[in-house]
């Protein structure tokens, strides 16, 4: 007899808190590819069914809701996590209860679980070439802003070594909380205004991304001559503050809405047709939480089961043709092949794509060999 239960996976993606905002658009992107996984049959016939919790933004609710998912609602697979502080919680969780979490979101690298799949950026797919970048274009003088939390300091630390490398100087480096008001921000924007780098370097996450640009614009500096570079600030954190504060600032990722191919238009519409509304947003998180999913269900198609010994094989080495490109799970480090891009934000609140690799940048999450073939094939647009 054919198995026609309802599959439950685990969904951890925060509705409210200080990254809730980005979080949603991750789980927009799981939701429709769920959605879209259902319509077409399930898997092997099976239904879907997403079993979601609220982490609120917060680390410690994180590992009790993963424990939670695990125990109570007997999930084999948990998509979720935004900021790295909630993922290194869930990953004592998923490594006691063999269990697997899949990871939607650029993150600051140097780690690696066979209990876990990455997909978002790791640096040798985001910061190599933001740093490329910025220092080709603007100079090599950088100022840092980050939160304050695991992330910033350690991207931080990466993007210096990066730029120090190019004969370039970091002139100073601050932490705001998570959750920062325009009034933390000001301050650091005089002491900016006093150094005049070259460009600023923000790791800043979450909700107060928008008061960062917004005391730069105030402060009555502009993009053309000193832009804000960052790894962090989507669509998503765009529409929030409005496209004027962010136009001429730029962002490296892996995908952008603004993507002109064919997958990128058919998934949108498809988002589109799910939430009724042509005015839709968005980003690299949300892409990531969608093509995960895919292949999570395609792997469980070929093993018949989502129990990590069975998945795995099927999962590492398989690829899907995402909204990006064709993405690939790498076998050994269990992060993804993804496409670098650098894209200028316009006065639409889109991304103008500077700069893409045309091939798939394969994953070097300890940065061992970062330096090799990461523009192999370039577009080079650049007007500023
Ligand atoms: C992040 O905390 N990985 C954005």
């Amino acid at each position: 007899m054919a198995n026609h239960d309802p599959i439950r996976v685990g969904v951890l993606f925060s509705k409210t808190g200080v990254t809730a905002l980005i979080e949603q658009s991750q789980l927009s992107g799981t939701m429709l590819a769920i959605s879209e996984i259902n319509s077409a049959g399930g898997i092997d016939g099976r239904e879907v069914v997403p079993v979601y919790y609220d982490p609120q933004s917060n680390p410690a609710l994180h590992s009790v809701l993963a424990e939670r998912l695990v125990l109570t609602d007997k999930v084999n697979v948990i998509f979720g996590c935004y900021m790295s502080s909630t993922r290194k919680t869930v990953l004592p969780v998923v490594e006691k209860w063999n269990r697997l979490l899949f990871y939607p979101t650029l993150y600051e690298g140097f780690e690696f679980s066979n209990n876990v799949i990455y997909t978002g950026a790791a640096p040798n797919q985001n910061s190599v070439q933001l740093a490329d970048f910025m220092t080709t274009n603007f100079g090599s003088r950088m100022y840092i802003v980050g939160s304050n939390y695991i992330y910033p300091y350690e991207s931080n630390r990466t993007m210096t070594e990066l730029v120090l490398q190019r004969n370039g100087e970091k002139v100073g480096e601050r932490y705001v909380a998570l959750g920062a008001t325009q009034e933390e921000f000001d301050p650091i924007i005089a002491d900016i205004k006093k150094k005049k780098p070259s460009f600023i370097f923000s790791t800043v996450v979450g909700n107060s991304t928008q008061y960062l640009y917004k005391a730069y614009a105030e402060a009555g500096l502009n993009a053309k001559e000193m832009p804000i570079a960052s790894l962090t600030t989507s669509e998503a954190e765009i529409r929030e503050m409005g496209a004027e504060l962010a136009a001429g600032h730029y962002t490296a990722a892996p995908y952008f809405q603004s993507l002109d191919n064919e997958v990128n238009a058919a998934v949108l519409a498809s988002y589109r047709k799910l939430l009724g509304t042509d005015d839709v947003t968005t980003n690299m998180c949300w892409e990531a939480a969608y093509f995960q999913v895919h292949l999570y269900a395609n792997a469980f198609r070929a093993s018949g089961s989502d129990e990590i010994e069975a998945l795995l094989p099927h999962l590492l080495g398989s690829e899907f043709l995402a909204p990006q490109g064709r993405v690939r799970i790498d076998p050994t480090t269990h992060h993804t092949c993804l496409y670098p891009r650098v894209g200028r934000a316009n006065a639409k609140g889109q991304f103008t794509i500077v700069r893409e690799a045309k091939r798939a940048v394969h994953p070097d999450p300890y940065l061992v060999t970062y330096s090799l073939g990461d523009w192999t094939a370039r577009i080079d647009a650049l007007d500023v």
